[in-house]
């Protein structure tokens, strides 16, 4: 049983590696953003309150994210483990989560901020299998359309770069001081997350042991 937590500024590369090793590892993924999103698209009261946080790249308050978690850590899914992605991000939210669950390690995706904007601003995503694509480093093979199910693609409504430069500046802000909280816990473990996808899972794979 593994329960991890992967901590980075946006468009670090977080939800590329968490897809894909909570596959490997058979813990369950738990992506705040996703989650959070979904609630937007299904027009729940939670989506509804969220979403003009999110559009402007803010964080969504600490007592509807924590709530939901709450029940996402509960739900069996996550009994066998779990990968925690995009939370905690704020003091409180970590302080928290030490009450809900123990956890084994947190990784760091430590990555300089010029490529992040560039990531962000040429990410898009197939609204129908979810799968995530980047213009430069990661196109479609067909342009504009999902490989997979030749969906069209969009963009998300946060990677404009008014609201990437805003996600980046709160991340300074209220999520980079869980770097010291979790090192003073012996817990946190730096990634590079520079160079293509592949180095970084290998190196990923060698930091979690
Ligand atoms: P969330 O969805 O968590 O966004 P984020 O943390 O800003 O992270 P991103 O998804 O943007 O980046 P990522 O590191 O996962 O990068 P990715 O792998 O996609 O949160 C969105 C919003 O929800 C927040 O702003 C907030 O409002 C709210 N929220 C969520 N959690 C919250 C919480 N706990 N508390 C309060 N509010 C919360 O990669 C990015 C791009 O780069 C892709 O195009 C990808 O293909 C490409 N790429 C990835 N890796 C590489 C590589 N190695 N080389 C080249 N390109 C790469």
């Amino acid at each position: 049983m593994q329960r991890l937590v992967f901590l980075g500024p946006p468009g670090a590369g977080k939800g590329t590696q968490a897809a894909a090793l909570a596959q490997v590892l058979g813990i369950k993924h738990l992506s705040t953003g996703e989650i959070l999103r979904s609630h937007v698209a299904a027009g729940t009261p939670l989506g509804r309150e969220a979403e003009g946080f999110m559009t402007a790249g803010q964080l969504v308050p600490d007592r509807l994210v924590l709530a939901m978690l709450e029940a996402e850590l509960r739900a069996p899914a996550a009994s066998a483990g779990f990968l925690l992605d995009g939370f905690p991000r704020t003091l409180a939210q970590a302080e928290a989560l030490d009450g809900l669950a123990p956890l084994d390690r947190v990784i760091f995706f430590d990555i300089g901020e010029g490529t992040l904007l560039e990531r962000l601003t040429q990410r898009r995503h197939c609204p129908q299998c979810g799968l995530v694509y980047n213009l430069v480093t990661k196109p479609p093979a067909t342009p504009g359309r999902c490989d997979q199910d030749g969906t069209p693609l969009v963009q998300r409504s946060d990677d404009r770069e008014d609201a990437v430069r805003t996600r980046l500046r709160v991340y300074q802000e209220q999520t980079a001081p869980l770097l010291e909280f979790y090192t003073r816990q012996g817990r946190l473990r730096r990634l590079d997350a520079n160079g293509p996808v592949e180095v970084v899972a290998t190196r990923l794979r060698a930091a979690l042991g």
